[in-house]
């Protein structure tokens, strides 16, 4: 295990401009897509993280030729049926929930049975999430105490479509359905609480049969069996829940000034932005523009300003759900009492994330009640931290570990914050950019 990062001091005031790396959520499905494309695609700016590299060699043991060249990924897809299923192949997701759920959408039609494992996290995570949809198509599926990796999958028979309702408001399990769906004659239904739309907004671009009817809860989907996917280049944009960690270190700093350029802000992302806003934040879109159906901008924040607990509507739940860790934070510094609720999905990630939000904000000193998925927040504008905190035994959630770090950094104490190497699975320069920060 490496040493502990060791934070003792507050950030000073700054003024500055960033880029954040790729979108984690995009640079795993133009992957996913590219694989089974009739021809070569390219990507500049994929997020080069543990997760993405899995996915990468994910598909490389499908039989899919990858090269990765500085920041040019190339992908040589053989077309929809190209993937190539050895007997007895074992494939890896590692920490990544994304990867491992959407890639059974697309393995749901495999002639030979495919094992899919993870890591110590990931193999305590849901995928009956995933197997109960798929199982409907046909796919059969074994899983480890019927809810867990590793399992395996096969596919006997025909598919059928099926009908679909997902109402945990999960990118992951639409999107699982959608590829399926792609594999499979006739036409599946999903009716889905609202959820990020990437797969979505990449299908539309690829003019797949897949179409969207837009309802103010929920979107229904219509997915027809795809019989070609043409190769597609892709400028990944910057990734938006990299760019909160910034966002909130600045708004938590007096006098800070941040630019964070070409930031996705898709609707379906943008939850962390619409909570803080309605908590005071001044947050605003710059050069605003649209890159193949995928909204982009600048963020600039001003820091500094005084912010208001907020009573938050969960409609705001699924756009912010990787960011609640560090939204908590703001609302410790909030003038009154802030309240989430219906958060059960945040104990589904790579930590249980409600409770743990719990433990930092106790450690921090920082009143708090949590109660069937909702938490209270006492908050404290002059909240100012003076003891020693550890961090450890968190199930190396890169999440946890770098709200550790915005928290140690906006309040003060010393924090020593153990197993920085969870960072690489989504956000390996998270360090760098935040000592740029104060050079
Ligand atoms: C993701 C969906 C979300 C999110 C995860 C990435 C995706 O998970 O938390 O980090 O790329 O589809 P759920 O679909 O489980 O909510």
């Amino acid at each position: 295990m490496s040493n502990p990062v060791v934070i003792k001091k507050q950030l000073q005031s700054f003024n500055k401009k960033i880029f954040v790396s790729g979108d984690k959520s995009i640079s795993i499905r133009w992957i996913l897509f590219a694989s089974l494309a009739n021809g070569n695609s390219k990507a500049r700016n994929l997020l080069i993280s543990e997760d993405v590299i899995a996915a990468i060699k994910t598909i490389r043991k499908l039989g899919i030729k990858v090269t990765l060249k500085n920041n040019l990924c190339k992908i040589y897809g053989k077309g929809i049926d190209g993937y190539k299923y050895k007997n007895n192949l074992t494939l890896n997701a590692e920490n990544s929930g994304t990867l491992g759920r959407l890639i059974l959408g697309f393995l749901i039609n495999t002639p030979k049975p495919i094992k899919l494992i993870g890591d110590k996290s990931l193999s305590v995570r849901d995928f009956k999430r995933i197997s109960d949809p798929l199982s409907k198509f046909g796919g059969v599926f074994k899983l480890k105490n019927k809810k867990n990796l590793p399992l395996t999958v096969y596919s006997p028979k025909n598919l059928k479509p099926i009908s679909y309702f997902e109402n945990k408001g999960s990118a992951q399990c639409k999107s699982a359905v959608i590829f399926a769906g792609m594999r499979t004659e006739g036409t599946t239904f999903i009716k889905a609480k609202k959820s990020r739309n990437h797969t979505e907004l990449m299908c539309k671009y690829l003019k797949l049969p897949v179409t969207v009817k837009t309802k103010k809860n929920y979107d229904l989907i219509k997915v027809k069996k795809v019989k070609e996917i043409k190769p597609f280049d892709y400028i990944i944009p910057s990734d938006i829940s990299s760019g909160a960690f910034f966002i909130i270190l600045t708004l938590l700093s007096e006098n800070s000034k941040l630019l964070i350029k070409s930031v996705n802000i898709n609707s379906s992302r943008v939850g962390v932005i619409l909570i803080l806003k309605k908590m005071g934040a001044k947050i605003s879109f710059k050069d605003k523009r649209i890159y193949k159906g995928e909204k982009i901008a600048d963020i600039e924040i001003e820091g500094g300003k005084k912010l208001r607990a907020i009573n938050c509507p969960t409609k705001f739940n699924s756009g912010a759900i990787d960011e609640f860790l560090i939204i908590f934070l703001v609302a410790a510094k909030a003038k009154g009492v802030s309240y989430f609720k219906d958060l059960a999905e945040l104990n589904q990630k790579e930590s249980p994330r409600l409770q743990w939000s719990a433990k930092i904000l106790n450690l921090m000193g920082v009143k708090n009640i949590v109660n069937n998925n909702s938490i209270k927040i006492y908050g404290n504008p002059d909240l100012k931290i003076k003891k020693r905190i550890v961090i450890k035994n968190y199930s190396k959630d890169h999440r946890i570990f770098m709200a550790c770090v915005v928290a140690g950094l906006s309040f003060g104490g010393e924090w020593h914050i153990h197993d920085k190497e969870s960072i690489k699975t989504s956000f390996p320069n998270f360090l760098k950019l935040i000592k740029k920060l104060n050079t």
